[in-house]
């Protein structure tokens, strides 16, 4: 019985897809851990049932009269040593294996594409600082290693591509940034997905990711780089995009959580939640961006806006979006 279900196990593991596609070298310790030990969780549970029903069955009572005393066993230091002595074997070999797998899937890579993780309520943004490039799909090159550098925006989130195996959470706060190192293995469609309750939209926080030949992804740089172009405006417009800024301000008048943009710049007597009325020109802009709870944007409700956004974009960045609010006039 216990073959047979050793046998059903590996009949498991390696026929039918109980974990889900293995696709970056970080996996396959994880996995050969994994199914090492639902093996061997396996064969002591059944072992364990083995003798449960050989004692059920060989030792029942058989009839009503058969009434004496059991014999006295007061215990066995021989048996005991035994199975103390086995498990603690096996869990420091555990141990060791599982050592041996951390260290596996840290291992660092010189030549890996760095790519800083920035997650919020509720979206993950990933930028290329090597390319100066920001998007909000996670393009990685097949076969070669993405040190990956991850922060939070407000609460915590974690990091999750099951395929990967791998997880990290991602942490607030600006000394608190957490490393991650994934090659992946496989060129496909994969989900980035939140693995830290965050919030109401928690469930719906999954972005794709994208692992091309390293060809492709520099043809995929390239083209991002072509996008971001030389005119600030349409770059302002970019990060607008990648950072958020579009999911409460509309571009086109429509009524959001923030004011639209459209028509915004040069209004004179542009009223806020408050009452008051304030001129927007480009100090006024900037203002609003770097420091969102100041007093002359106080008229909308504090920290509505991240306030944040001063770290997280470049000047130059800041810049290229106060262009392109100007072209929406
Ligand atoms: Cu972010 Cu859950």
């Amino acid at each position: 019985m216990v073959v047979v279900l050793t046998l059903a196990t590996n009949y498991l593991l390696n026929t039918i897809q109980i974990l889900p596609l293995q696709a970056s070298v970080q996996a396959q310790p994880i996995d050969r851990l994994f199914s090492l030990q639902f093996m061997l969780i396996a064969f002591f549970f059944s072992l364990i049932v083995v003798f449960m029903g050989y004692s059920l069955i060989v030792f029942r009572q058989r009839a009503k009269d058969e009434s004496e005393e059991g014999a006295y066993i007061k215990g066995s230091t021989g048996l005991e040593v035994v199975w103390t002595i086995i498990p603690i074997g096996i869990v420091i070999y555990l141990s060791y294996l599982g050592s041996l797998a951390l260290a596996e899937t840290r291992r660092v890579d010189p030549q890996a594409v760095e790519v800083k993780v920035v997650a919020g309520q509720w979206f993950w943004r990933f930028e290329y600082p090597q390319y100066g490039i920001t998007s909000d799909t996670l393009y990685l090159p097949v076969n070669r290693q993405a040190h990956l550098r991850l922060t939070s925006l407000d609460v915590i989130h974690s990091f999750w591509v099951p395929e990967f195996r791998v997880k990290q959470d991602a942490l607030p706060g600006e000394n608190l940034e957490r490393e991650l190192r994934v090659t992946p293995t496989m060129v496909g469609q994969f989900k980035v997905r939140c693995a830290e309750l965050c919030g109401t939209s928690h469930a719906y926080m999954e972005s794709p990711v994208v692992v091309v030949s390293q060809a492709d992804f520099e043809t995929w740089i390239s083209e991002q780089l072509q996008a971001i172009g030389a005119d600030p405006a349409t770059r302002g417009a970019k990060w607008a995009q990648t950072n958020g800024c579009l999911s409460c301000h509309s571009v086109d008048g429509s009524p959001g959580v923030g004011p639209t943009w459209k028509g915004l710049y040069g209004l004179t007597d542009h009223e806020l939640a408050d009452g008051s009325r304030v001129v927007v020109d480009e100090e006024y802009l900037r203002t609003a961006i770097v420091n969102p709870n100041a007093q002359v944007v106080k008229g909308y409700p504090a920290n509505v806006m991240p306030a944040n956004y001063q770290a997280l974009l470049s000047d130059q960045q800041i810049n290229d979006i106060i262009e392109y609010i100007k072209t929406l006039r």
